[in-house]
């Protein structure tokens, strides 16, 4: 049997040269049957590399002991918390990044890094070929081929789960033939679950079903807002620059910030987003996301923004920061007009500095004070005391007659026209 059938594109790998494979690794079940299925069918040699992006509940010692005792020659456990939050979640904080309707894109920010790490190590281990768990129907194939193919062109890649043609089943079987420990019933297939500190995704079971509302037990992180307390919270986020520096005052390091935001969140039911998306391969797909620190910072950051912004800033960068979600969602991190985009959200962002008080209240989340040295906001100019200094209220009979004038216009033409 051959591995794989004839590759079509050029990084994919030609079996004849696979020696030795850089696996992605979870401990999932996908990836353990792979470490064993690419040391049979390529007799290869297999390298694990599993990253911690912050995703709760992870004891990396027992992936670590797994990937050994399955006969990985090397297994290498990253902790890319810190590096995760100051190169792919803070621009996308001053991105104010948004796919579809409510999606943080915290797996689209994830698999750039976990690829580019992927590249690090393979390099580091003398690996010719990296191997992930990707289905052929999903974004995140795209993702970490497109940043291999981008960063290390003289890698190749193989999809296992893209060709093996096992279903869920003959995987069960695959692995209790192979000594792979299964955990939990088999009976029921688990949602497919992606996770690190900027969210939560599940997918599969009935949320595949449109028709059906979301069951309680997809909830592993947030409470169901109508569990949450009765009491609603005040929390403050101070900023720095578009940055999250601090949480109701005290100033913490971004990782921690994140992390202690979305404990807040879950508290409050906040974060829950039921979604349909259009993948980049064709289809549409429903998740049910947890997003709980991306729901506060976010709600945060734009208000702050907003504040700081003139009114022709406010009405052009949402366009910009939409252009920034969907190249990053689209798996292209590593297109220059990120990198230019970036500039232009950075220069903004040098004004966004100040805090902003949000109450949480069984799910939902509202922006209740706003403070910043930079806020284009005169309190004296704005209400209805008598103004001085920058203009005259008598001033504006004038500028109306201008300021309505094409429309006039255009209006008495229509008007006569129509007799
Ligand atoms: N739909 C989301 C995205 O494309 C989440 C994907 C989650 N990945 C997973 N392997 N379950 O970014």
């Amino acid at each position: 049997m051959t591995p794989e059938p004839q590759p079509t594109a050029t990084y994919e790998a030609d079996p004849a040269n696979v020696h030795r494979v850089l696996l992605l690794y979870s401990g999932g079940l996908d990836t353990s049957v792979m470490l064993k299925w690419i040391q049979d069918n390529y007799e290869a040699e297999v390298v694990c590399l599993t990253v911690n992006l912050g995703q709760p509940g992870e004891d990396y010692e027992v992936v670590e002991q797994k990937a050994l005792q399955l006969g990985a020659v090397e297994c290498h456990v990253v902790d890319a918390r810190e590096r995760f939050a100051s190169e792919f979640v803070a621009p996308a904080i001053k991105a104010n990044a948004i796919y579809g309707n409510g999606y943080p894109l915290f797996t689209a920010l994830g698999r750039p890094l976990i690829a580019q790490l992927a590249v690090e190590y393979a390099r580091q281990s003398s690996c010719d070929t990296i191997a992930h768990g990707c289905t052929g129907k999903g974004n995140d194939q795209v993702r970490i081929e497109a940043t291999v193919a981008t960063l290390a062109p003289e890698l190749k890649t193989i999809a296992p789960v893209r060709t093996w043609a096992m279903g869920r089943d003959e995987e069960i079987a695959y692995a209790r033939e192979n000594g792979i420990p299964v955990k939990g019933g088999t009976e029921v297939a688990p949602y497919s679950i992606d996770d690190n500190l900027w969210g939560r995704s599940s997918e599969g079971r009935w949320i595949e079903d449109l028709e059906r509302a979301p069951e309680d037990d997809v909830f592993q992180l947030v409470t169901r807002p109508e569990e949450a307390p009765d009491e609603p919270e005040t929390v403050t986020v101070g900023f720095e620059q578009g940055l999250p520096v601090s949480l109701n005052g005290e100033r913490l390091e971004l990782v921690d910030l994140l992390e202690e935001a979305a404990g807040i969140g879950c508290r409050h039911g906040v974060g829950i987003v039921d979604h349909i998306e259009d993948r980049i391969v064709g289809l549409k797909v429903r998740d049910i996301y947890e997003v709980p620190a991306a729901a506060i910072i976010l709600t945060a950051h734009e208000e702050l923004e907003r504040l700081v912004g003139t009114i022709h800033q406010n009405q052009f960068k949402p366009a910009l920061d939409q252009k920034w979600g969907y190249l990053v969602y689209a798996g292209l991190w590593w297109e220059p007009l990120r990198s230019d985009l970036d500039a232009y959200m950075d220069a903004v962002n040098a004004q966004v500095t100040g805090e902003i008080g949000l109450r949480l209240y069984k799910g939902s989340v509202r922006v209740v004070t706003r403070s910043s040295p930079n806020a284009v906001y005169d309190a004296s100019l704005a209400g209805f005391a008598e103004s001085g200094g920058l203009f005259k209220q008598t001033a504006s009979p004038g500028f109306i007659e201008l300021w309505s004038l094409q429309s006039r216009m255009a209006h008495h033409l229509r008007e006569r026209e129509e007799g």
